[in-house]
């Protein structure tokens, strides 16, 4: 159903240039307003994506969140200048993955598609031009430029709320910058489309845009197991071995990535296998794959003159290169064809599982610049903007013809590009920055892993490992060091501990996913989207001490060092260094996860965990469903024991979500959502109950064991 209703608006304040405003309701709680002459080619166009409008209708009607005539719109010189409204205490968040910052009123950016260049100035992975409200709603931008944002900082004369002028001369609390009422952003183009997503809470607002973008990706069950990347010069041989060793050992792993050395040449890359390290690649990943591990392949797209294909896709690429290989135009159906014709028959069609596709985002000295030309007649820009959307979307599309989901590695993405099964990664390696870009995953429509590579020190590996293991893609990236998961013998003990882990909670990972899906809630996010966790920015509270008033920290301060993961989970890292750390425990009561016992609530807490544990936090009434340890995931047809935890003190109603776990039949309904229910009986005890399977749908729940970890 298309809701139409449509609204005329006209906004004095730009007084004669001032656009009348033609608000579309395009989905239930979705705006839209074109702004002079859109252009046909933007982020949407290259992701290709289509709105869950199903998902969209039953999250219902809102009103429109915004006062219409404080926003305004023009065109002029062949620029878009927007204009909207920012309250006194409101914060902002998103803006495309920020690895330093998570609260971003107060910014100045250009959204430009770039590798991490240690500054949040907008120049990043996913430059994401959508932002959301803490007064529950989020505005897209939806263009493929660079925009420049204003993100409260400009002071207009004809500004509703303006600051007071004041005295330096004389006045103690003169600011350097005074308050701005307003976002405004700059689009090099002569018009776009403006979107607002109702609420009306900041996470309704999330939920809209992503289910707008399709809905989150619905990873294979096996992508959310361990995946090791191994050295670039790795042979067959030396892959099997270390996948023997895996098994000997008995940690678990799912996918192997393939680093450079897989192709026969790279940097420009052929995407042939070499012959001398890969002599049989179809035997090859067809061993891999009896053993139940799957094997990921990395490449740039950045065509070799010595590669088969290039003679014919050379009429169909840029006039500059990237390492003097050529840039197939990816919105040219022949380029399209050539290009993942070659990926289709030599690596998809033996059974390669997926890829990751580096090298897409930028560094200015490696990729295109902005004066190089596209024989689609699309600009370099708008081609910078876009091509991490167009290499998931068309790789993902080879995979969906085959009706077999993958999951894989991309450096570059943007709006639109929500539903596809890659996750962002990159060479940045800071820690804490990898934790706070995953909380900023949640608000900009991507997922992130905060990778493991090497380390100094086993506590350094051990805490890092931690937390990749409570992310989107539980990895280790040893395309230079070699390391393994038992690389610092001292903790190798803990380390296969917290893989096991990762494996045990599949059944809850896959499940947050789904809901990532159908429902567009991102599996791993900023506390600043939890209830009881408020998100404005009172200013008479920035004071106040933790001890006197917890409260007032998780309402002013910004917090970059913890997250949620999934419906009932809070994560509180700890870094190299640290023995010790606050954590903030929204409203309600929240349990250990280890233990079920209380942990406090509403309250800032000190905890010391040791080395051994990742502090987690499990909401009252959670659930967390779990199976066993396997080394590799289910197969579609295999029965997987459950256990499953209850914690706190409320009864619980919560769903567990089933399907094969590899194809896209769920895309014709064969998915089931079991229903978990925990009462306490007459006795005081509690009793925990599954709903019956469906008739005619998918049912891998086998055994099921009770833990009620919260003694009553
Ligand atoms: C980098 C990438 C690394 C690794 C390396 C291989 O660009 O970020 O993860 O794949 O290339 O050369």
């Amino acid at each position: 159903m298309r809701l139409r209703i449509v609204v005329l608006f006209l906004v004095g304040s730009f007084s004669g240039l001032a656009q009348s405003q033609n608000w579309v309701e395009t989905a239930p709680g979705i705006w839209k307003l074109s702004v002079g002459k859109p252009e046909a080619y933007n982020l949407l166009t290259a992701a290709e994506s289509k709105p869950n409008t199903e998902a969209l209708t039953k999250l219902g009607k809102t009103g429109f969140p915004i006062a219409k005539d404080d926003i305004s719109v023009r065109v002029e010189g062949g620029k878009t200048y927007l204009r909207l409204p920012l309250d006194r205490g409101e914060q902002i968040f998103g803006f495309g993955l920020n690895f330093q910052t998570v609260h971003q009123r107060g910014k100045i950016l250009q959204l430009h598609m770039d590798h991490y260049g240690n500054k949040d100035n907008g120049r990043t992975h996913a430059p994401v031009p959508f932002y959301v409200s803490s007064k529950g709603y989020g505005v897209f931008v939806n263009s493929a430029r660079y925009i420049n944002v204003y993100a409260g900082t400009a002071v207009r004369q004809d500004s509703k709320n303006p600051p007071k002028v004041q005295d330096r001369n004389t006045d103690k609390t003169w600011e350097a910058r005074p308050y701005s009422d307003a976002v405004e952003m700059l689009v090099p183009a002569e018009g776009v489309d403006l979107y607002v997503f109702g609420g009306p809470t900041p996470m309704d607002a999330v939920r809209r845009f992503n289910l707008f973008n399709g809905g989150g990706c619905l990873p294979p069950r096996w992508g959310l197991g361990f995946t090791q990347r191994v050295n670039r010069l790795y042979s067959a041989d030396d892959v099997q071995k270390e996948a023997q060793e895996f098994e000997d050992r008995k940690y678990p792993l799912d996918f192997i990535g393939l680093e450079p050395g897989w192709q026969s040449k790279s940097y420009p890359c052929t995407f042939e296998w070499d012959k001398g390290r890969f002599p049989q690649p179809g035997l090859f990943v067809k061993t891999m794959l009896d053993r139940g591990i799957r094997i990921n392949l990395w490449t740039n797209p950045y065509v070799s003159p010595e590669a088969s294909i290039y003679p014919k896709i050379a009429p169909y690429t840029g006039s500059h290169t990237v390492w003097v290989g050529a840039v197939p135009d990816l919105t040219m159906p022949q380029a399209r064809e050539i290009f993942w014709g070659k990926f289709a028959s030599d690596h998809i069609d033996i059974g390669v599982s997926g890829y990751k596709i580096d090298e897409i985002d930028g560094y200015d000295f490696y990729l295109w610049p902005d004066v190089a030309t596209f024989p689609s007649g699309l600009s370099a820009e708008q081609m910078r903007q876009t091509y991490g959307l167009l290499v998931q979307k068309q790789s993902a599309d080879l995979f969906h013809q085959r009706n077999q989901r993958t999951y894989g590695l991309v450096r570059a993405s943007n709006a639109g590009g929500s539903s596809l099964p890659y996750v962002i990664y990159n060479d940045y390696y800071s820690h804490e920055d990898f934790i706070t870009a995953l909380i900023n995953s949640g608000f900009a429509g991507v997922l992130w892993t905060p990778e493991v590579r090497a380390s100094k020190t086993s506590e350094e590996w051990l805490r890092r490992f931690q937390t990749v293991c409570f992310s989107p893609m539980a990895m280790i990236n040893a395309w230079a060091s070699s390391t393994k998961p038992w690389s610092f013998p001292d903790v190798a003990e803990q380390i296969k501990e917290i893989a096991q882990l990762r494996m045990k909670m599949m059944p809850y990972w896959y499940t947050e996913f789904a809901k990532y899906h159908f429902e567009g809630t991102p599996p791993f996010r900023a506390m600043n989207l939890e209830d009881g966790f408020q998100t404005e920015a009172k200013k008479e509270v920035l004071t106040a001490s933790l001890e006197e008033n917890p409260y007032a920290e998780a309402v002013s301060k910004e917090i970059k060092d913890q997250y949620m993961a999934g419906e009932y989970l809070l994560v509180a890292p700890l870094f190299t260094g640290q023995t010790t750390r606050k954590v903030i425990l929204p409203k309600g009561k929240w349990y250990d996860f280890y233990t079920g016992k209380f942990a406090g609530d509403g309250e800032v807490i000190t905890v010391t965990p040791g080395l051994d544990k990742i502090p987690v936090y499990v909401k009252d009434g959670g659930i967390i469903p779990m199976m066993p340890p396997l080394l590799h995931a289910p197969k579609p047809d295999q029965k997987i024991d459950l256990e499953i935890r209850h914690y706190g003190e409320k009864p619980a109603q919560s769903r567990l979500y089933d399907d094969d776990g590899e194809t896209f039949n769920y895309e014709k309904g064969q998915y089931v959502w079991r229903i978990i229910t925990v009462e306490r009986q007459k006795n005081g005890q509690w009793k925990g109950l599954v709903s019956n399977p469906e008739k005619g749908k998918p049912d891998t729940i086998g055994k099921v064991t009770w833990r009620f970890m919260t003694s009553p």
